[in-house]
């Protein structure tokens, strides 16, 4: 195979075999292939786009170019959920023990944050102790105990993705759905579980910012997922606001056990019960949804998911007295209320810039060598549809006693729009994709 031949085939939009695909990404991964090269093909992708065979062949070779995992002995019932990256997700503490406690056995590999999207190890590491590593003996220690285990990736797994990406990063070739679709499910399909259930954020805080881009994302997932022998599900969600009220990794950690209690908010409650039905429905081909959610709206409330979630933190250094309150972990802290400049509905947020908001105070990573501060944050007081006035808070911030945030607080008041009138605002579930 001639590389050039290869980029100008893709250049001129016809289709590549699996051999080629598959010779390509071995040669890039074993740097026989240079980035330039790489490059080039990236950018015909990008223009040219791939079929659904081209990319589940993609998303087949960087799946298999490094460590697959795979839970032979824990018979048939595993299924990941991965969510597209949104503002304030905090479902996987909800999920993972909820759908463990439902008999689903959920082995999760997650990544930590950059930019206006917070990450779920970050978050675990808020809570002091937390080991979010682990050997791989340890991982299937941890499937076999609790029916969960939420970890960093590995660096094994995907390597070719990880190489990819980064090209893709500096070479503005990240935008494309069949690299975007092949990258997500490359992970996902080495990561072994039989079911995947996909979370594909819409909106203004998210990747997509039209539901008919992400319909096209979830169902390009969607076809992966079932050509590689992978029962997938995805649904569509709203990120015009961000989910629940907290965003900042104690906060969300504490919004998530309020959810574990039967006590969080309405957002989250419903989007964690709605996927983990979905992962159910993965397991069992004959459940309706309706008794799916029945069964888990159940489990919810029966307590079982929460002590799940404490037992498993407990496993992995946390300390379980913590959890009835976390009050300790603020100190040095200090709490500052924002009030809207004008009264009215609100009637959208800009969830990137609120994300951005959080990261400025400490919560996230503007780059990969910046230090977290688990304690900072913001907690949003109202949500969308809300009408507010100018002697009402809107959010409040946590920040570090003595830090100037006056950038932060300028930036907060651009992301919200107010209108005179109540809003018509999008559902929290749009749409599903099987
Ligand atoms: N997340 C990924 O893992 N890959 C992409 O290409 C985009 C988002």
């Amino acid at each position: 195979m001639r590389m050039t031949d290869v980029i100008e085939r893709k250049r001129d939009g016809k289709a590549l075999t699996g051999e080629e695909i598959k010779a390509l990404v071995k040669g890039y991964t074993e740097d026989s292939i240079p980035d330039y090269q790489m490059s080039a093909f990236l950018m015909a992708v990008y223009y040219e786009g791939m079929s659904d065979e081209e990319v589940a062949a993609l998303t087949d070779a960087m799946a298999t170019s490094g460590e697959t995992l795979d839970y032979a002995s824990l018979g048939n019932k595993t299924v990941d959920k991965h969510s597209t990256g949104g503002v304030g997700d905090k479902t996987t503490f909800v999920v993972a023990p909820l759908a463990a406690s439902c008999g689903i056995i959920v082995p999760k590999m997650s990544g930590r944050g950059l930019g206006h999207t917070g990450g779920t190890i970050d978050k675990l590491e808020a809570i002091p102790g937390f080991k979010t590593d682990a050997t791989k003996e340890e991982f299937n220690t941890l499937l076999k105990t609790y029916g969960m285990a939420v970890v960093g990736q590995t660096q094994d797994l995907a390597p070719a993705d990880k190489k990819i990406y980064a090209l893709r990063d500096v070479t503005a070739t990240v935008e494309s759905l069949p690299l975007i679709a092949s990258s997500v499910m490359s992970k996902k399909i080495a990561a072994g579980a039989k079911g995947i259930v996909l979370d594909v954020k819409v909106g203004s805080g998210a990747f997509m910012k039209s539901a008919d881009e992400a319909r096209k994302l979830a169902s390009t997932m969607v076809s992966i997922g079932e050509a590689l022998g992978r029962k997938t599900i995805a649904l569509l969600t709203n990120m015009d606001q961000p989910l629940g009220y907290t965003i900042g990794n104690l906060l969300e950690v504490e919004e998530a056990i309020d959810t574990l209690k039967g006590e969080g908010p309405e957002d989250v409650t419903e989007l964690s019960v709605q996927l983990v039905a979905r992962m159910l429905m993965c397991t069992d081909e004959s459940i309706t949804f309706d008794k799916a959610y029945e069964t888990v709206k159940a489990k919810l409330l029966s307590g079982e998911a929460l002590e799940k979630f404490i037992s498993y933190s407990e496993s992995r250094g946390a300390d379980r007295a913590l959890f009835s309150s976390f009050s300790s972990l603020y100190e040095g802290v200090e709490t500052i209320d924002l009030y809207p400049e004008q009264e009215g509905y609100i009637h959208r947020f800009d969830t990137q810039g609120i994300g951005r908001a959080a990261m400025w105070l400490g919560a996230g990573r503007a780059d990969k060598t910046s230090q977290i501060d688990p304690a900072v944050g913001l907690k949003l007081l109202k949500k969308s549809g809300d009408f507010v006035s100018t002697d009402t808070p809107w959010v409040r911030l946590y920040v570090r006693k003595g830090t100037s945030c006056e950038d932060t607080k300028r930036l907060l008041q651009e992301c919200i729009e107010l209108g005179a009138a109540a809003p018509d605002t999008l559902p929290l579930i749009i749409d599903t994709v099987t």
